[in-house]
């Protein structure tokens, strides 16, 4: 398995890994290949399956040549969901099946549902938060059996500049580092959910700042720090998501030293799982891939998360070492 994302995404498509589809099943949504253009970049897409019809294992071409990625249109997200959905017991079930491995494909049921809970206001709705709390927990039930979590991480996490893939990985980091911690499953799932939602208050943003390439600019910066109250404004007309959760999500970028948006909270003014989100949330952006840069390796983004940012104390000290701690287990 690669967890390497695809070449390139395209603007209204999501990627999704070959291997999740069944050969001899109709989809339940549109499939496209990336292909070249005649000159031989200038990449775009085909159509490669249509919805309803079934899906061959032979369009995954020959051995040298086979492909792994595809992708669906972001407004058939729910419909890859129900896809994904009626295939998971059957494909949990597979005895020759790696514990990671089943955490990789739960990756991407979660990676789906955040596609379209984000993108989809119809979808922000009870009973799709009913529906990842069962992912949630059977990502819990795998990771308990895992001795080495954070390496499981690196196995199972993709790397891409994506929002929605920041988000998963954010979330699945902070799973396996509650665990490390010896929280109660309850707790866990909780701070999951917070982990999932924490930055839906970016769909708010204007699409020109989400989408954009290079860095951003004060302005830009200016707009973002607004996103911890939208995602709270948003959360809290869900029924079933708890108090505790929009707490965190609201506080996910308060800094320890009181530097950090939008209130300027300090210490232990800050919930705790906060101060673990805002440590877990660098930690990712830091080892993801950016337009503008390189991921750094884990020492090098310790090394700058260490640092506190010219000369502020960003992050809570006994959490930092803690986590550093947990990333150097095995
Ligand atoms: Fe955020
Ligand atoms: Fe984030």
């Amino acid at each position: 398995m690669t967890n390497a994302s695809p070449v390139a995404s395209a603007e209204g498509y999501f990627p999704l890994r070959l291997c999740r589809l069944r050969p001899g099943k109709p989809l339940f949504f549109d499939l496209y290949f990336e292909v070249p253009g005649l000159n031989g970049c200038d990449r775009h897409l085909v159509l490669s399956c249509r919805k309803g019809k079934i899906f061959q294992d032979k369009l995954l071409g020959s051995d040298e040549g086979r492909k792994s990625w595809a992708y669906f249109p972001s407004s058939e997200a729910a419909a890859v969901l129900r896809y994904f959905s009626d295939n998971v017991e059957e494909f949990l079930r597979k005895p020759s099946l790696l514990n990671c491995d089943k955490i990789a494909f739960l990756y991407d049921i979660s990676l789906t549902w955040v596609e379209n809970f984000f993108t989809a206001p119809a979808s922000q709705a009870p009973d799709n938060i009913k529906f990842i709390i069962t992912i949630i927990e059977r990502i819990l039930k795998y990771l308990l059996d895992e001795k080495n979590l954070a390496k499981l991480l690196c196995t199972v996490r993709r790397h891409d500049s994506h929002l929605y893939t920041h988000t998963i990985n954010v979330f699945l980091i902070s799973m396996a580092f509650s665990l490390f911690k010896g929280w109660s499953v309850e707790e866990s799932r909780e701070l999951g959910l917070a982990c999932l939602l924490h930055d839906i208050g970016m769909t708010s943003l204007p699409h020109d700042i989400t989408q954009k390439p290079e860095r951003l600019t004060d302005i830009d910066r200016h707009y973002v720090k607004n996103h911890p109250g939208e995602s709270k404004k948003l959360l809290a007309k869900i029924p079933l998501i708890p108090e505790r959760v929009l707490a965190v999500v609201a506080q996910h970028h308060e800094n320890y030293d009181g530097s950090g948006y939008p209130q300027g909270l300090a210490a232990e003014a800050i919930h705790p799982w906060a101060r673990i989100l805002r440590i877990i949330d660098s930690f990712e952006s830091l080892t993801s891939i950016r337009p503008w840069r390189p991921p750094c390796n884990t020492s090098q983004a310790l090394a700058v998360m260490k640092s506190t940012l010219k000369g502020k104390e960003v992050y809570d000290p006994v959490l930092l070492a803690e986590f550093i701690g947990f990333l150097q287990q095995g």
